[in-house]
C-alpha cells in the first residue's frame, strides 16, 4: 500500500468520525504495515482508537514467527467473538504473517465472525479488503502524526518486503515471501511525508534491510538519499543482515554523524557449528570482525542482538559459546528467544527438555543483563547526542535511554554529559 498522496482528508458527511481498534503482534515491518492500515482507514473518515468497546472496525495484525506468537493472535481473534457479538455491524479484519500461514478458509471457519482475510503477502492491497465491505473511498491516504508512530519523533519507512535467505528455523520467507525492494523515489517520497508530518527521526525497514539494491543504487546510496532530505536529524536501519555489509557502508558510518550509532545485528548462536546448521550464512569469527570493523569506523556503536536457544542439536558445548560471545560482542542489549520449531520435519525437533530450555534460557538472560549493566556502565564520563522526547527523556544515537532533570526540547538533538546509569537508563545533564 503506498500512502504518499498529501490531499486533505474530507469531513464525512452526517454525524461523527467512526472508530477503528488496531491491535499489532510481531515485529517493526507489523508495525509499519499497521501504520498504513491507519491510514487508509482515516481516508475513510476513521479514527484510531485505543478503545475496543468503542470500535466500528477492528484489525488484528499478527506474527508467526514462533508458535506462541501465532498462538497468541489466535487467541486475540477469538475473543473478539464477545465484541462482534455487541456491534454486529463492526466488521474484523485479521491481516498479516498468522493470517497468511493459517489462511482465509480455516480461520473463517474456525472464526465464522471474521469478515475480510489479508495475509502478509497482500498486506499491500488492504485496500481491496476495505472496498469490498465499505465501497470506494471517497478520499486520498494522507500521513499525518497521528499515525501510530513509534514516537511522535520517529517514523519507520518500509524499504523491502520478504526475505529471500533461507534461515533454517525460519517461518518469515514462507509467509512474507521473497525479497522486493521499493524503489528509491517512493521510499524518498514516504521519507519526506514522514518528515513534513514531524517525524525526526526514521527508522528503514526490512528483514534484510542492508541488502536493499534496485535500479543500480546500493543500500548505501540509499542512506546517503535519505540523509541529504531537510529535517531528517537521524537515521536508523533494521534488521541489518551480517552478509550484507561492504566498505561503502563502513566509510559512511565513520563519516556520517546523522547516521545513528546503533546496530541491531542479530547474530542467533555462537557455535560455528549451528550457525552453519542455521545456514546464517557466516562464522562466529566473521561476525566478531565485522563487529570489530564496525567499531573501528564507529567507536561508540552500540550493537544489539538476538539468540535462539535450544536449536536441534545445540549441545552445552555450542551453548557455552554462545554465553561467551555476550561479553565478546559487549552487546548493549539481547532479545533470548527459546527455538520453537515451525515445521514438523522431525529432525527441525528441538532435542533438549524443556527444562533444560528454560535453564539455557535464564543463563543466557542473566549473562546478557550482567552485560548490559557493565556496558551501560562504561558510558558514565561519555557524552551522548539525545532526540528529546519530552523535557526529561530521550533516546540517545546508540539507542540508550536517557534521562535529565530539565530542559530537553522535544524534538531536538541535545549533547548530554553521562553521569550515572540505572536499571537501562543513562542519567545526564545538558551542556
Ligand atoms: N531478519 C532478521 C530476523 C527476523 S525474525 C535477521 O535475520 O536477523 C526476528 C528474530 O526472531 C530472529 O532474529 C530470531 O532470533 C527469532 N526467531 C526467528 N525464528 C525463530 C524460531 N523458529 N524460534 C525462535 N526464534 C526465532
Ligand atoms: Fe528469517 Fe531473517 Fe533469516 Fe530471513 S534473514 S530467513 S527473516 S531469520
Ligand atoms: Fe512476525 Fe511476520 Fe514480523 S512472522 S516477526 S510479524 S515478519
Amino acid at each position: 500500500m503506498k500512502n504518499t498522496n498529501k490531499t486533505k482528508m474530507t469531513a464525512v458527511p452526517g454525524g461523527p468520525a467512526k472508530r477503528v481498534y488496531i491491535v499489532t503482534f510481531g515485529c517493526q515491518m507489523n508495525e509499519a504495515d499497521s501504520e498504513d492500515i491507519a491510514a487508509a482507514f482515516r481516508a475513510r473518515g476513521y479514527e484510531v482508537t485505543p478503545e475496543l468497546k468503542k470500535a466500528d472496525a477492528v484489525v488484528v495484525n499478527t506474527c508467526t514467527v514462533r508458535q506462541k506468537a501465532e498462538d497468541k493472535a489466535v487467541s486475540q481473534v477469538g475473543r473478539l467473538r464477545l465484541w462482534k457479538e455487541r456491534h454486529p455491524e463492526g466488521k474484523l479484519f485479521v491481516v498479516g504473517c498468522a493470517a497468511q500461514k493459517l489462511g482465509a478458509k480455516y480461520l473463517k471457519s474456525r472464526f465464522p465472525f471474521v469478515d475480510e482475510v489479508v495475509g502478509a503477502r497482500a498486506i499491500e492491497r488492504f485496500e481491496d479488503a476495505l472496498e469490498a465491505q465499505y465501497g470506494p473511498a471517497d478520499a486520498a491516504i494522507e500521513i499525518s502524526h497521528k499515525n501510530l508512530f513509534r514516537s511522535p519523533q520517529t517514523a519507520y519507512v518500509t524499504i523491502m518486503r520478504g526475505c529471500s535467505l533461507k534461515c533454517s528455523y525460519c517461518i518469515v520467507p514462507a509467509v512474507r515471501g521473497p525479497a522486493s525492494f521499493i524503489p528509491a523515489a517512493e521510499i524518498l517520497e514516504d521519507s519526506r511525508a514522514k518528515l513534513a508530518a514531524g517525524a525526526k527521526e526514521l527508522v528503514l525497514l526490512g528483514q534484510t534491510v542492508n541488502s536493499w539494491r534496485r535500479d543500480g543504487a546500493t543500500f548505501s546510496e540509499l542512506l546517503m538519499e535519505v540523509l541529504r532530505l531537510p529535517a531528517i536529524e537521524r537515521l536508523r536501519f533494521m534488521s541489518p543482515h551480517p552478509l550484507y555489509y561492504d566498505d561503502a557502508f563502513i566509510k559512511l558510518l565513520a563519516g556520517e554523524p546523522k547516521l545513528a550509532r546503533h546496530m541491531h545485528l542479530p547474530v542467533q548462536s555462537g557455535s560455528d557449528r549451528i550457525l552453519k546448521a542455521m545456514r546464517r550464512g557466516y562464522s562466529r569469527g566473521e561476525y566478531l570482525d565485522l563487529l570489530a570493523r564496525l567499531r573501528a569506523a564507529a567507536p561508540d556503536l552500540a550493537v544489539s542482538t538476538d539468540f535462539i536457544v535450544g536449536y536441534p542439536g545445540e549441545t552445552e558445548g555450542d551453548f557455552a559459546d554462545t554465553l561467551r560471545l555476550v561479553q565478546e560482542g559487549r552487546f548493549s542489549m539481547a532479545y533470548c528467544f527459546k527455538y520453537s520449531p515451525r515445521t514438523d520435519r522431525p529432525e527441525m525437533r528441538t532435542a533438549i527438555t524443556g527444562a533444560e530450555m528454560e535453564r539455557r534460557l535464564a543463563r543466557l538472560l542473566a549473562a546478557v543483563r550482567e552485560n548490559s549493566r557493565v556496558v551501560l556502565n562504561e558510558r558514565i564520563g561519555k557524552i551522548e547526542e539525545v532526540l528529546f522526547e519530552t523535557e526529561t527523556h530521550g533516546r540517545s544515537s546508540g539507542n540508550f535511554a536517557v534521562r535529565v532533570k530539565a530542559g530537553g526540547i522535544p524534538g531536538k538533538v541535545s549533547t548530554v554529559l553521562v553521569d550515572g546509569a540505572e536499571k537501562n537508563t543513562l542519567n545526564g545533564k545538558l551542556i
